[in-house]
């Protein structure tokens, strides 16, 4: 075993680190405050291969491991969780599952361009009445022989309105439950396709949540992921993979929050002494410290099983477990140990306690990832 990270993945994390520090940090609390999507900085991820990041570089991507891709996602949501989920989703959700599953057609057409950063992706699978309990989709895609007959309203889609490609999750054969599910590559700037309201958001306020509502779309069955049938399948097995990318948001949010409150509490004064030297204070560091390393352990255990070709559901789900509850903990406690200054939004650290809420929710809640390991552990 060895935990040393390697020279190219220290170069990966030094460059996040760098990006988060020059692009990310300046306009933070303004796009936060006024629900602006990141649209420069995303645009600039992709020219420099983080929205392709495990791609095949003969489909465009940067061709790294998931270990590059954890230490990335954890430095750019150090600092701006609302960019880093544009990063997350089009990578775990949207590329992978097309490198995965798609033809070789479906790849040219759509992961070329997504992964290379030109435009990026959404993955619509939750709906009003289908958000935990996924199986039930109640969007319905006709078999017309030649096409799907689209229909149904899908919710909660992160890059909502940005993205130039969805990957949709429908319902074909409503006997079949689950296994009459496809999914389909749908154009967003096909006829019968609308984009609702930005959602108006707690946390990642930059991001771009909204309701995506299709209307008798005519979706070529050439557009169909995989075997008919597989959608959920896809969903789940895709899913498996975007669940370490939000574990390594959700362990960034941590470690921004934690860095800070270390720093705040090297240079702020109480009862005559900074007050890092008051055991109260320490203590809480001590805690912060261990759950975040224990976080990221899990994160990188993830990550190198999927690099193994290992089975990792059950590790990206401890993860995303794990990490989203230190990431809320600790921001908590990031919060408390800036007193009133970090109640206030020029200290970022109520950003990130509102931005940690999400990672207890999206991608699965913490109760789906206890379902998730508690089928594993008893089998
Ligand atoms: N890989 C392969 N197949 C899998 C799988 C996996 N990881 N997980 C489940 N499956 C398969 C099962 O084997 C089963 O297939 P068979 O019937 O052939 O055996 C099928 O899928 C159905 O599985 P379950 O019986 O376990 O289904 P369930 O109804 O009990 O639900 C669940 C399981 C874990 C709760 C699932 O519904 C789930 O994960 N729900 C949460 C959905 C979710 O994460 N949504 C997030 C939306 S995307 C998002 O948030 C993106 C964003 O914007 C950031």
């Amino acid at each position: 075993m060895n935990f040393e990270l390697s020279e190219e993945h220290l170069n990966v994390q030094q460059a996040a680190r760098d990006f988060a520090q020059t692009e990310l940090l300046p306009g933070v609390i303004e796009r936060d405050e006024h629900q602006k999507f990141p649209m420069e900085q995303v645009k600039k991820l992709g020219e420099l291969g983080f929205l392709g990041m495990m791609v095949d570089p003969k489909y465009g991507g940067s061709g790294m491991d998931t270990i590059s891709y954890v230490l990335a996602m954890e430095e750019l949501s150090k600092v701006d969780a609302s960019t880093s989920v544009v990063v997350s989703v089009n990578n775990s959700l949207v590329c992978w599952g097309l490198e995965t599953f798609a033809n070789e057609e479906q790849k040219q057409k759509y992961l070329v361009p997504m992964a290379s950063g030109k435009c990026w992706g959404a993955f619509l699978l939750s709906e009003p009445e289908a958000g935990s309990d996924a199986t039930s989709q109640r969007t319905l895609a006709e078999d017309k022989g030649d096409y799907y007959l689209l229909n149904g309203t899908k919710n909660w889609i992160t890059n909502g309105s940005t993205a130039e490609y969805y990957l949709v999750m429908a319902q074909t054969d409503v006997a079949k439950g689950h296994k009459g599910i496809n999914a389909l590559i749908v154009e967003k700037n096909w006829e019968g396709v609308t984009i609702g309201n930005k959602e108006n958001k707690l946390g990642i306020r930059g991001s771009d949540t909204h309701s995506v509502m299709f209307q008798d779309v005519k979706v070529p069955k050439a557009n169909r992921i995989g075997e008919e049938g597989f959608g959920f399948k896809f969903a789940m097995k895709t899913l498996a993979g975007g669940r370490i990318g939000i574990a390594s948001q959700a362990l960034g949010i941590a470690s921004g929050a934690y860095e800070l409150a270390l720093k705040y509490s090297k240079q702020r004064k109480a009862f005559g002494k900074e007050i890092m030297h008051h055991q109260a204070i320490q203590f809480k560091l001590a805690d912060m410290a261990t759950q975040i390393e224990a976080a990221r352990l899990l994160c990188l255990k993830a990550a190198f099983l999927k690099d193994q070709h290992k089975d990792y559901a059950l590790a990206s789900s401890m993860a995303k477990l794990f990490a989203s509850e230190t990431a809320m903990w600790v921001s908590v406690e990031a919060v408390q140990i800036h007193g009133g200054y970090g109640y206030v939004k020029e200290y970022h650290v109520e950003r990130l306690m509102r931005d940690a809420k999400i990672t207890q929710i999206y991608e699965g809640t913490s109760e789906v990832q206890r379902i998730v390991i508690s089928r594993e552990v008893l089998k």
